[in-house]
């Protein structure tokens, strides 16, 4: 089979990076409109709107249906076979978008035109930039009052040290726009239900700039004949190794550049990627299937307590029916029932590809990190763990639960929905997570799912960090001297935990030979 036929140089996997309201759940509904997999508009949004208020967020958290179709959507355009993993938008699961963000090829940063690079989208950047993802960058709503387009371009470059080439130029702004143009073959969309565009001769003809009103047409052509004289080309491998960002305007409400946008995922890719493995790189097209489980979603049935694991393919072809090797434990699991996710349903995968996402229902065999190959003993890392921002000291009032208590923090840990750290000195866990409202997600489900009714107080500690050194007699006298302050997580691996962040550096000044990771990869 030739590289070009194979099944996986026609797969993207990608995310969606943006700043809560730039337009990510628009641009969503309009990739799954264009892609076939819904037929109105609409129906994304409103699951969104139904997640306002925090005890929404506990419904959905009971009425996982919802939230878990949502997790990954699948849907082809063209030749392209395209996996969509969602991330949740309120910041205080970001830890839950880390992860996501592992199990992508490439990311799109939608930008709003009047606002420019806003926090969370840098912050979400800087994690594609660590793993060199691919970006391609679309500016949102042109349909409103924005800036200039090239003070936007000017933005991306000096606050994200990363190259523009703009793809495509906006034909007008607010009330002009009228559709874009595209600097590179010189072809004009109007709307995003032109499946092709026109061709035109340069952006004076008047099929292109005769969209606008006369007074600013003559404007409108200079600013195009500056973009294609000074702006970058477009340099496909630049943009692979992640230096460089191809630039789409367009307005994803009112249907400009979505197509534009979809259109450059098919020409530029990337298909997927070689993963780093513990011994090797594992090329995407090797026979062998490989995988590694980046999220895991509970309760999918609330009858059975069933979770489903979400497994990113890395190499083969996964079969349903067949045996894999979880390299964590060595044993075998049979994949009897792996399945694809579309915008509003599920379905049985008879095969799937490397980039494809299945999801594999299990009952808590499966934990965030592992890895599954055909018997080969490697290790996908980097599937990352924070270390939380927020620690508590779990308080149980009946005594006789204690065991019970213990076990389904445990699995809310397998799931990635808490940290868990229980003191050396033998005193109650603590759990850690990044965001107040996991720790609202935590004692609902413990109420609902274990009934557990459990109180949270705050610890006396308020950092935790994963602790190592070369040498392990000096990580024994650390440990030995901090008794009090010592805890392990789920691995088993040891966590300082401090009081406040100058605790922390006086003690990172006083060990000069320990290491204190704010940063683990599961294993
Ligand atoms: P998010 O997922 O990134 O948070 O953003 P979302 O798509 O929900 O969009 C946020 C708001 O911006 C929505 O308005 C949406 O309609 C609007 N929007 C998205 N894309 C465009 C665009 O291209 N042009 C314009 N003018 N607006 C856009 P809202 O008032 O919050 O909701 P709604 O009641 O209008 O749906």
């Amino acid at each position: 089979m030739s590289s070009a036929d194979h099944p996986v140089s026609k797969r993207r996997t990608f995310a969606i990076i943006a700043h809560p309201d730039a337009g990510k759940t628009t641009l969503t509904e309009k990739l799954l409109l264009f892609g076939g997999a819904i037929q109105l508009a609409g129906e994304v949004k409103a699951k969104k709107d139904r997640i306002q208020t925090r005890s929404d967020w506990m419904n959905i958290e009971r009425d996982r249906g919802i939230s878990v179709v949502t997790s990954v959507m699948t849907f082809e355009y063209r030749d392209c076979i395209f996996n969509l993993l969602d991330t949740p938008g309120h910041e205080d699961f970001a830890d839950d978008t880390y992860r996501t963000l592992t199990a992508v090829d490439s990311a799109v940063m939608v930008i709003d035109a009047a606002k420019g690079i806003e926090a969370r989208t840098l912050k979400l950047f800087e994690v594609c930039r660590m793993r060199d993802i691919p970006i391609v960058t679309f500016i949102n709503k042109m349909d409103r009052e924005s800036r200039d387009p090239y003070e936007i371009l000017d933005e991306i470059e000096q606050k994200l040290a990363l190259d523009t080439a703009p793809i495509t130029w906006p034909i007008g702004r607010a009330k002009s726009f009228a559709g874009t143009y595209n600097l590179q073959n010189n072809t004009v969309r109007r709307r995003d239900e032109e499946e092709v565009p026109t061709p035109v001769n340069g952006p004076e003809s008047s099929a292109a700039s005769g969209l606008l009103p006369e007074n600013e047409r003559q404007a409108w052509i200079d600013e195009v004949t500056l973009a294609r004289d000074a702006c970058n080309p477009f340099d496909l491998q630049a943009f692979r190794e992640g230096h460089l960002t191809p630039v789409y305007f367009g307005s994803a409400l009112r249907n400009y550049g979505v197509r534009d946008l979809i259109e450059a995922f098919c020409d530029y890719g990337p298909s997927p990627r070689a993963q780093d493995a513990d011994t090797r790189k594992v090329e995407a097209t090797e026979d062998k299937m490989t995988g590694f489980v980046f999220k895991i979603q509970a309760n999918m049935d609330p009858n059975h307590r069933d979770r489903i694991a979400f497994l990113r393919v890395c190499s083969g072809k996964l079969s349903r029916g067949m045996k894999a090797k979880l390299v964590r434990t060595g044993k075998p699991m049979s994949l009897s029932a792996p399945q694809f996710f579309f915008a509003r349903s599920r379905q049985i995968a008879d095969e799937a590809w490397a980039g494809d996402v299945v999801g594999i229902p299990n009952h808590g065999t499966l934990r965030i990190g592992d890895t599954l190959t055909e018997g080969e003993d490697l290790l996908f890392r980097g599937v990352p763990n924070f270390a939380p921002e927020i620690l508590r000291r779990v308080r149980l009032d009946d005594a006789m639960k204690a065991k019970k208590l213990r076990e389904a923090l445990q699995q809310m840990a397998e799931e990635g929905v808490v940290q868990l750290f229980l003191p050396d000195d033998g005193s109650p866990a603590i759990v850690g997570v990044v965001g107040a409202l996991q720790i609202d997600v935590l004692t609902e489900r413990l109420k609902v799912e274990y009934t557990l009714p459990v109180g949270f107080e705050p610890a006396r500690f308020t950092v935790a960090r994963w602790i190592s050194a070369d040498d392990p007699a000096e990580l024994q006298r650390f440990i030995n001297s901090h008794r009090a302050d010592i805890a392990h997580d789920l691995d088993n691996d040891p966590v300082f935990l401090a009081q406040n962040t100058f605790s922390l550096s006086y003690e990172a000044e006083r060990w000069k030979a320990i290491r204190f990771a704010a940063i683990k990869d599961y294993q």
